[in-house]
Formats: C-alpha cells, structure tokens, sequence
C-alpha cells in the first residue's frame, strides 16, 4: 500500500514530499560537529565533564538534529592550557568545564546562527 502523500501525488499527477521530508533534510545540512579530545591530557583537564556539559546544553536548547558530539583521541594541543575541542574545522585550546558554556555560546550556537542566517551550512 502506498503512502497517503504518495497516492495523493499520483493523483493529482505531481510528486512531492511531505513537509516534514524537507525540514528533516534541511537540518540535517546544518550539521555542526563538536569534538572533544579525551586523549590523556584532555582527560585530565576535565573532557568527559566538558562532553557532559555539551550534551545538556544541546538536550536543554533542542539541537539533537544539528549539532553531532564526537569524543576525539589527541589533537597535538597536550602543551596548551585546558582541553582541545574541535568545531568543524576550527580547533580550540584553553576550553574548561568552566568556560565551556561562553566556547559553546560564541562558536556553536553563533555559527548555527550563520548557518541559519545566510541558508548555507
Ligand atoms: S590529549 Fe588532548 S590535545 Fe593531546
């Protein structure tokens, strides 16, 4: 049996998607990867809290569908205060569990708000 839209697209003798099709794909265009480095040093300097901290904030604001969190092993950063993370290409020193709200605010969410903004990414 064929799905309503579909019958009602034969039917009418065009093809279309259903709406939800459509925004499912486009999220999913948005796409930013986090990834946080849990190599020894990181470990240490506290990555599973900063993973921890980052999985609430994208349950507690909805962004399941466009933001993916990814556990990195080192990044060659092990010298430099805190923790690595990486936010698509960009990498990061210096992050805490301390400072990772404000890391999370300005690159994350701003660069959504970009993506959002100009229709790329
Ligand atoms: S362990 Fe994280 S940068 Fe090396």
């Amino acid at each position: 049996m064929l799905p309503l839209f579909l019958c009602q697209s034969l039917y009418l003798g065009i093809v279309t998607l259903p709406r939800s099709y459509i925004f499912s794909f486009k999220e999913r265009a948005k796409m930013i990867t986090v990834s946080v480095c849990v190599g020894s040093s990181c470990h240490l300097k506290g990555a599973y809290e900063i993973i921890r901290i980052c999985e609430e904030l994208i349950e507690e604001l909805g962004l399941k569908n466009q933001i993916e969190l990814k556990g990195n092993f080192c990044l060659g950063r092990c010298t430099e205060d805190g923790v690595t993370v990486m936010v698509d290409e960009e990498i990061l020193s210096g992050v805490s569990p301390q400072n990772f709200k404000q890391v999370f605010e300005e690159k994350v969410l701003k660069k959504l708000e970009e993506g959002s903004a100009d229709g790329s990414n």
